[in-house]
């Protein structure tokens, strides 16, 4: 049983093969950073342009580098939401095709539950039940896990997911597009305690998170600093501190709350080293991640989660849609 995945949600393009048997057996990805690079930032038709030059190279390139033939694949699982509308639907109409053409299932996989079973295919990986975090461009969620497909939303962000803005605020400082990474970086050479950010929603009860109001703080501390490279820096800093220390709050009261030890952290956040540093130090809870390459957008998790959706038996009719807004509670 091989499952090919397709991933076309945002910017990645990204296939890989996964083999019930052998595991993954082989992923590969196309960013389009010299695109955000040139935009500062995801262009969606662009975007949706990309995805339909790469992807037919790439699984040409996966059949190959795998020695698999189309009899050999089982099924075709793509990303089916949430996501940019017109990337997904380059997605979905390829990997139907495909699935149609090679008389086999299609299977429609939801993007934030690929992300969300990504550290399964870590050499030592969690076992249900699990509380995960997942920290992406576009999601902040907590979630309990009980089950693949059994999922109870704890909290998520009422505005912008961390990821979000990290982008927002890195494009403030003239950091560059993804922000993630560039504000870990400039934060490298940052001194602590010189700015105080808050920690948004941490002093009241709950597992909501808000991230809006942190970025106004920076805002307003970069407008009235002295704008130089080491004043960017220290802000980088304390802003990174800030979200990290509110993600881990949060997990330590979800974790808490749901008295479970085991916490999944994924979504392109997942990535920050700061972050895995600091929940790293929970005592008593054990802490799992997808490999760096996993945590942001991938094809080997959509492979994944298609296949762990073929084997509860799903596929979908020939007729098909995207949802470009979907809630992982209602799978
Ligand atoms: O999961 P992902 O690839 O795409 C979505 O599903 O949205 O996540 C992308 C997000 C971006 O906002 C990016 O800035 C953030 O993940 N990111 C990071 C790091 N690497 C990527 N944020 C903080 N630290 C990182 N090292
Ligand atoms: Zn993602």
């Amino acid at each position: 049983m091989r499952v090919l995945g397709i991933e076309t949600s945002c910017d990645d393009t990204g296939v890989a093969i996964y083999d019930a048997e052998q595991g993954l057996l082989a992923h590969t990805l196309h960013s389009q950073t010299d695109l955000t690079t040139q935009y500062g930032g995801v262009v969606p038709e662009l975007a949706s342009r990309d995805h339909i030059c790469r992807l037919i190279p790439l699984v040409q390139q996966m059949l190959d580098k795998t020695g698999s033939q189309p009899k050999n694949i089982s099924a075709v699982a793509y990303t089916l939401g949430p996501g940019l509308a017109g990337a997904l639907l380059v997605g979905a109409a390829f990997g139907r095709s495909l699935a149609w053409a090679w008389n086999i299932p299609a299977i429609g996989v939801h993007h934030m539950e690929g992300h969300l079973l990504a550290p399964m295919l870590e050499p030592n990986p969690p076992e249900f039940p699990f509380v995960a975090l997942l920290v992406s461009g576009g999601h902040t969620l907590l979630v309990a896990v009980e089950a693949v497909g059994k999922y109870t939303l704890l909290g998520e962000s009422l505005d912008d997911a961390a990821g979000e803005a990290f982008d927002k605020t890195a494009k403030l400082l003239g950091l560059g597009f993804p922000g993630g990474p560039a504000i870990a970086k400039c934060a490298e050479k940052g001194l602590p305690g010189l700015f105080s950010f808050p920690k948004p929603m941490t002093d009241r009860p709950g597992l909501d998170f808000s991230f809006s109001g942190l970025k106004t703080a920076v805002r307003l501390a970069w407008e009235a600093s002295d704008k130089t490279d080491k004043t960017r820096a220290n802000i980088a800093y304390s802003f990174q501190e800030a979200v990290v220390e509110t993600l881990y709050l949060k997990c330590q009261r979800a974790l808490k709350q749901e008295h479970l030890t085991r916490l999944v952290v994924a979504g392109g956040v997942s990535a920050n080293q700061k972050l895995r540093e600091k929940l790293d130090k929970m005592q008593g809870y054990h802490v799992y991640y997808p490999r760096h390459e996993f945590c942001t957008d991938n094809g080997a998790m959509i492979a994944y989660a298609g296949y762990q959706r073929w084997q509860m038996g799903v596929s979908d009719p020939l007729g098909f849609s995207v949802r470009p807004r979907w809630l992982l509670t209602e799978l």
